[in-house]
């Protein structure tokens, strides 16, 4: 296992659309390994491929509260196929945004298809936190960020920050 760098706002490459996973094989497994190793260590509770800088649709998370058993989750290739009309507004927080939050309005539940670790074929129904960190994590596969889904005043100003801070750490 390995610590990889979590890539941060506003780095292009969290622009990308991810590519499926054909085969789950043990270079998959090794990257789901360090991709946990790195979320537990940011630490944060969940964490796409893309944010590790590899472009494979390829999500992990843990829900459970701080003092429970670690509840780890993989999903690859996750697919919404279906979301509730009625929605559901949450803080948000992403390790490729660090101390950024802001509330985010997004279906209440959904139904997601995917593949675990062992190559099956799942499906989940999901409400609450599962429901709103799966959708963000999926947008992360496609290349979407939780600001995407603030007012343009919020964005622009989240989004002058980081490159300010990006033109400091690069001069
Ligand atoms: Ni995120």
């Amino acid at each position: 296992m390995a610590l990889r760098e979590i890539i941060i706002l506003p780095d292009k490459r969290l622009r990308l659309v991810s590519e499926p996973v054909k085969t789950v094989d043990a270079e998959v497994r090794a990257l789901v390994e360090d991709m946990f190793e790195t979320m537990y260590e940011a630490p944060g509770i969940g964490l796409a491929a893309i944010q590790v800088a590899v472009p494979r649709r390829i999500v992990t998370m843990d829900l459970a509260k701080k003092d429970d058993p670690k509840d780890p989750k993989v999903y690859i290739n996750p697919e919404i196929l279906w979301s509730s009309e009625e929605t559901g507004t949450y803080e948000e927080g992403c390790l490729s945004i660090p101390e950024f939050y802001e509330e985010v309005e997004r279906p209440a539940r959904v139904k997601v298809k995917y593949i675990d670790l062992e190559g099956q074929a799942q499906e989940v129904e999901a409400s609450g936190l599962l429901a709103t960190c799966l959708q963000h994590e999926i947008d992360h596969l496609n290349g979407v960020l939780f600001i995407d889904h603030i007012s343009k005043l919020k964005r622009d100003r989240v989004k002058k920050r980081f490159a300010k801070t990006a033109k400091r750490t690069t001069e």
